[in-house]
Parts: structure tokens; sequence; C-alpha cells
């Protein structure tokens, strides 16, 4: 199957096996030093509704490397806190020529009523609420691509807060349709039975025994609400976090992941985030990369980069 470019980059829920290696190729090519020169002057916005650090200057830094002109939006100043919606927002931007907008939002679809409206400025999804973040889950398909050159047959253990977590989503949807394997290892407060269709569910001390990749996620202590004062960390750590006892039990070949931003100690031990096994800040400089594919493609299907541009994202070698 060819791999589609699309308007606008909101959920894997439409992305192709074919598609997600065509952005992997792409990302490898900017990695390796690939530039590209705009058709005409063309302007981004990055609309965080949410606190980030990666997404936000990932991104940012991926429209700038590309030529992109970034325009500054702060929420708190805009006339958002007057109470215009994200709706009428959005068309604000384009009407005043905003090409794309980067929009992370806590409401998880936030982004259907757009793509509804059929909006010509682009909407790139940097995550909504406990639904989809695409960009992560793309560097996180690079991550284990660079790693092991195909994801058939892989087992990929995701660790922890299943329940609020986009970015679990999102990964499970993908690596499941890419054909690798998931094992799931969450406390049942944090688990629904609409995991159990993507995998089984062990103690993680099963899991790390049998996986190439340990995805673990963040404790999402701004989602958890009430049930926050009764989390207990320490018990938490013991039973989901990856420890000293458990690293030593993974295979050799297997790989640390995490989205980040990590909580030293709750999910994994400070140590381990720069063990040689982990890739987390591997994931990071992916994303950047990653995110000037995304970019590019909405940017050819727009016809503000040549076509061209995409030539040798068929076949290339990864080096690392
Ligand atoms: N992984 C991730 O989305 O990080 P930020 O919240 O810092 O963007």
């Amino acid at each position: 199957m060819d791999a589609e470019i699309q308007h606008d980059t909101v959920s894997v829920a439409t992305m192709t096996s074919a598609t997600v290696l065509q952005k992997i190729r792409l990302a490898e090519q900017f990695r390796q030093g690939k530039q590209v020169r705009l058709l005409r002057p063309s302007y981004a916005m990055n609309l965080f509704f949410e606190n980030s650090t990666r997404t936000h200057t990932s991104f940012e830094m991926a429209e700038r490397r590309l030529g992109l002109q970034v325009l500054d939006f702060n929420v708190n100043s805009s006339s958002i806190s007057k109470g215009e919606t994200l709706e009428d927002t959005v068309k604000t931007l384009q009407a005043i020529g905003v090409d794309i907008a980067v929009i992370r939002h806590p409401a998880n679809d936030y982004y259907q009523q757009l793509l509804d409206d059929r909006l010509e400025i682009s909407i790139v999804n940097g995550g909504d609420g406990s639904g989809q973040h695409p960009s992560q889950s793309l560097l996180d398909m690079m991550t284990i691509y660079q790693e092991f050159g195909h994801f058939s047959g892989l087992k990929i253990g995701i660790v922890g807060d299943l329940k609020h977590s986009r970015v679990a989503r999102s990964n499970m949807e993908l690596l499941t349709r890419l054909g690798a394997t998931i094992r799931f290892a969450s406390p049942d407060e944090w688990y629904s039975a609409e995991f159990a269709k993507y995998g089984k569910r062990l103690s993680l001390d099963e899991l790390v025994t049998q996986c190439d990749v340990v995805m673990l996620l963040r404790v999402q202590k701004e989602r958890l609400g009430q049930s926050l004062p009764h989390f207990d960390q320490k018990r938490y750590h013991d039973q989901f976090g990856l420890t000293q006892a458990r690293f030593k039990r993974l295979p050799p070949q297997a790989i640390i992941m995490h989205p980040a931003p990590v909580n030293r100690g709750i999910e994994i031990d400070s140590e381990l985030v720069e063990s040689s096994q982990s890739r987390i800040f591997k994931q990071m400089s992916n994303g950047m990369y990653m995110r000037m594919a995304i970019l590019t493609d909405i940017l050819v299907a727009k016809g503000l980069l040549s076509q061209k541009t995409l030539e040798g994202t068929g076949e290339f070698e990864i080096s690392n």
C-alpha cells in the first residue's frame, strides 16, 4: 500500500504501515542533513493549552529548520481568555494567513470539529486529553525501527497508567497494525477491558523477561483528580517501576523507552534513565526530525513544498 500524504495529522487511526515507514524514512533523511526550500513564505502557530517542553520545543525547532515563520500564541493573553471558542480562534488564524496550527488541548477529540469544517489551515495534534499523541507515536516508531529495522514479531511491553495515556493509546494501536505483539503491566485502576484486544496483561516481573522494548508511561498526577492524595509513590515504584532488579532481568537486546517527562524514582530508577539500554533521550532527538517529516508531508500536500521533496523516501538504509 502506498503512503498517504495528508493535509492534517491528528491521530494514528488512519495511518497505514506504508505511511509510518515513509515518515520514518523522511525523518531519517532530515537526521542525515536533508534541507528543503519553501515555495512561498509559510506560517505556523503552536497553540498549547497544556504544558509541554518536548512537543512544543521540537515542533518549533522543526518549523524553523524547515524555514517556516513561527508566530507566538499565548493562551492567557489570547481572546480564548475572553470566551472565544477554539474553532473561531483557528478560523481567525486562517483568515490572517497562518498555514499550519499545532494544537495541544485537554479535550479528547478537540480536533474533530475543526476537521469537519474542512478548513484550509492544517491541524497537527500535539496531544488531546487521553486521546491521541500521533507525533509522539511516530517518533517512538522511528526509535524502535532504528534499533530493530522492523516491527513484525517484536514484543513491546507498555507499563503503567494506560487509562490516562494518549501515548499508550496511540502506540498500542499503531504497533499492533505494524505487526508487533503488545504486553501490558498496569495497576487495576489504570487498566480498562478495552485494552485486552491489543494484548495480554502480565506482572511487570514477568513482562521484563520477555520484551524487546519496555515502554514506561508517566504517572500523570495532573489527571488523577481526587485519587491523587491516595497515590503511593513507593508502592507504585515497587510494583510497576523499572528497578535495578528488573533491569537485570531484561533481555540484552531490550531497550527502555519513556515519552517523558520522567518521574525519576517512580516509573524508573533514576540511574536507569541514562543506562546503556535506555533510549529516552534518543526519543527526544528523533522527535525533532519526525516532526520535520510530519510538517513536510503537510507542506507538500498544501503545495508549499515541491513533491520532489519526498524523493528517496521509498528506499534507504538506517545508520545509527
Ligand atoms: N512526551 C511529551 O509529550 O512531552 P511534553 O509534554 O514535554 O511535550
